[in-house]
């Protein structure tokens, strides 16, 4: 190897977008609705980090209701991951498939306990059969004391209620709930039985978040990180049933043969019918084996997150804007897009991460400190702080040990390639993905680009010094 070979690399840092006449009036003309996948499309472009200090259900609901999309990380038995996914499913829909039921001659105690234990409010009354009797909402027990009184003397009874078909539409359901004047809708079928639930709150949320990430069932998405050992393809046909609308396939070195095997194996137990995205890499030549392997979204980045030590310790990675631009240029051929994985620390970063030719971004630190992340808030100078980790840090390791849901011994190298950490607490999940998608679309705007598509066309970048990092943050003011 003779030195004048080693190609350049760079990263966000060492680039800007170069301003170019547009005809743009308002940032808001401007579309930032990207793929994830082949086939599944964001209205915002923005995915949370399957790591246990950000992804599990509630960073995935918050992520889904606002055009985005949570991978529920991976260190957890099957039956936690899936059971994470299954409360995203449940957490919004037009139709509730399997509301919860209580029986006519149960008590007011059962009634409260069965609330409490599954956080409802109301519940539907069944006889046998499931034949439909009545329902108890918040309203029909308030004020009771008496706690052995049975349900059917409590309840709405069944000849009171508004029901719906089980074909019902939203557009049906909102005039039935609004011409009764009730806030649920239960759903039967020809004798009478209970097939499914209409909520007002599920009809509201529909109707005031048309970006919301949703599955063909109006339920919000949601994507499950399986590894590549072990019981990954169990795991993987567990999410998929669980109603997975994504399962990504996530190693440190996504290039590895039986990382790309494994594409293959997936695709074959899962039937075809959920796409797979599989990483992580940075070359081209890897880009392009996963894309040629099967892989429906490509996941770009070693070394660049805010919690990596790969490049410290394995001397390991390249730079990231170089990494995204060379492999979505060996995906594009396949129709695959990528996600830029790593490193996102502003607005600006989404921006040239996206102009470089990727879809979409992966974010871990910016998330770890929303109230919705699965972090550990812990005191620190006085302050309160999240704590956030890498995957491959000795203490995700112990607690992986500790939940023995150790699937796979490949991120737990000998040496640790992450670090433990915290974050400073931030605002909910939809003010920070407010920032960096207008971040992104002001960057657009300046390229002169209504679509992420034009983006790619028109983003013209250029390399900047030291001495132009230092210009561009703010300087010579004091806070
Ligand atoms: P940010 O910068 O958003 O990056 O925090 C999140 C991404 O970092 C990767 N990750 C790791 N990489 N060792 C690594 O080399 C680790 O321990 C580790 N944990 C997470 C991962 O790609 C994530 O999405």
């Amino acid at each position: 190897m003779n030195h004048a070979s080693i190609p350049l690399a760079l990263s966000y840092d060492d680039v800007l977008l170069v301003p170019r006449r547009s005809g743009l009036a308002s940032r808001s003309d401007v579309d930032v609705a990207s793929r994830l996948t082949r086939n599944l499309r964001l209205a915002a472009p923005i995915v949370s980090a399957n790591m246990d200090t950000v992804t599990e259900s509630e960073m995935a609901i918050a992520m889904a209701r606002v055009g985005g999309l949570g991978i529920v990380h991976r260190f957890l038995t099957v039956e936690q991951q899936v059971a994470e996914v299954a409360r995203v499913k449940r957490a919004e829909a037009l139709v509730i498939p399997d509301p919860h039921t209580i029986a006519p001659d149960a008590t007011l105690a059962d009634a409260a306990d069965a609330s409490q234990r599954l956080g409802v409010t109301s519940l539907v009354v069944v006889g046998p059969g499931d034949r439909l009797e009545g329902l108890l909402t918040r309203r029909d027990v308030m004020l009771r004391t008496d706690r052995a009184q049975p349900v059917r003397e409590l309840m709405t009874p069944r000849a009171e209620l508004v029901v719906g078909g089980p074909d019902t539409s939203a557009e049906e359901a909102a005039r039935l709930l609004r011409d009764g004047r009730v806030e649920k809708l239960p759903l039967v079928d020809d004798d009478d039985r209970l097939v499914g639930l209409i909520t007002l709150r599920d009809l509201l949320q529909r109707a005031e978040r048309p970006e919301a990430t949703k599955d063909s069932r109006g339920r919000l998405a949601v994507g499950a990180a399986i590894g590549v050992r072990g019981d990954y393809v169990e795991r993987a046909q567990a999410l998929q049933d669980a109603g997975a609308d994504v399962v990504v396939l996530d190693i440190a070195h996504g290039h590895a043969e039986h990382a790309v095997r494994a594409i293959a194996t997936i695709r074959d137990a899962l039937g075809g019918s959920t796409d797979i995205i599989a990483g992580n890499v940075a070359t081209p030549e890897g880009a392009r084996d996963l894309a040629e392997a099967g892989a429906d979204g490509v996941k770009v980045g070693v070394g660049p997150g805010s919690v990596c030590t790969t490049r410290v310790v394995a001397g390991v990675g390249v730079p990231q804007l170089s990494a995204v631009m060379d492999c979505a240029e060996a995906c594009a051929p396949f129709g695959v897009p990528v996600i830029a994985d790593g490193g996102i620390r502003f607005g600006g970063d989404v921006a040239k991460a996206i102009a470089a030719g990727a879809e979409t971004v992966m974010v871990g630190n910016l998330l770890a400190g929303t109230p919705e992340s699965p972090g550990v808030v812990v005191s620190r100078n006085g302050g309160r702080v999240k704590v956030f980790r890498g995957m491959a840090s000795s203490a995700a390791a112990d607690a992986r040990r500790a939940l023995e849901a150790e699937d796979d011994t490949e991120f737990t190298p000998v040496v640790a390639e992450g670090v433990e950490a915290v974050v400073p607490l931030r605002d909910a999940v939809a003010v920070v993905l407010h920032g960096l998608v207008g971040g992104l679309r002001s960057g657009m705007s300046y390229s002169d680009a209504r679509t992420i598509t034009e983006f790619h066309r028109n983003a013209r970048f250029v390399r900047i010094t030291p001495g132009g990092l230092r210009e561009s943050h703010p300087h010579d003011v004091s806070y």
